[in-house]
């Protein structure tokens, strides 16, 4: 999660925007639900965001107190999406130091009742709309290899905002004391408002 890493990996790796895939959209989507309101994240949100990963069962999962200090540090950077039931996506983001034009997305999640529904793309456009991100101009975020349905939600968003989505070396597995797939840096932008 340091910046220096992704400076790092800019200089001594080839850089290489991906080509803009062909689009699910191209298909029939169904509608985005009308029903979910996106509000900024308070630390009172940490434990069901929590609970939210643990049972979406996809996400990787940090410890609670991860999710509530991250809300009470990065609160202007991080949101909730959810209904008069209850949370049903949320976006955990933050303005890495010495990076001030980017906001890194540290974990996004959408329940799978609404997959698929555009959910995921507005919770990103909300975080933009945010405070905290009046000065950003690029979104990140690490990806593995095998999540699929991750790289391809940053892919549409760098699509419907027309710029490019670069992938770069990130982490490599390496890095980590247990079995774990390299991390690839997908950096989104430059985004241009007023957005898309
Ligand atoms: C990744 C995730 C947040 C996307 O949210 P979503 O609301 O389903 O996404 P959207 O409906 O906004 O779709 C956005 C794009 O993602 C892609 N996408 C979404 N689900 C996908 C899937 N299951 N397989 C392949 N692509 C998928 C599509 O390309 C879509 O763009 P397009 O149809 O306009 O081309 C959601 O699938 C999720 O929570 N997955 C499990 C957790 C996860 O992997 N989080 C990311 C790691 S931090």
């Amino acid at each position: 999660m340091n910046a220096p890493v992704t400076t790092k990996a800019t200089q001594l790796f080839d850089v290489a925007p991906i080509p803009h895939s062909r689009s699910r959209s191209q298909h029939k989507r169904r509608e985005r639900p009308k029903d979910i309101i996106y509000r900024p994240a308070t630390p009172a949100d940490g434990a069901e965001m929590w609970k939210f990963v643990r049972e979406a069962g996809v996400l990787e999962l940090n410890q609670a107190y991860a999710y509530v200090l991250m809300c009470q540090h990065f609160g202007n950077t991080c949101l909730v999406a959810e209904t008069d039931d209850g949370m049903v996506g949320f976006v955990l983001a933050y303005v890495p130091p010495r990076q001030d034009d980017t906001v890194f997305v540290w974990q996004i999640g959408v329940a799978r009742e609404v997959r698929g529904r555009g959910v995921g793309l507005h919770l990103l456009r909300q975080l933009l709309a945010l405070d905290g991100c009046r000065n950003v101009r690029y979104l990140e975020a690490s990806v593995t290899p095998s999540n699929k349905p991750s790289q391809n939600l940053f892919r549409a968003f760098a699509r419907k905002w027309d710029v490019s989505c670069r992938k770069l070396p990130f982490f490599p597995s390496e890095f980590f004391p247990e079995t774990h797939e390299p991390e690839y840096l997908y950096r989104v932008g430059p985004l241009h408002w007023p957005s898309a």
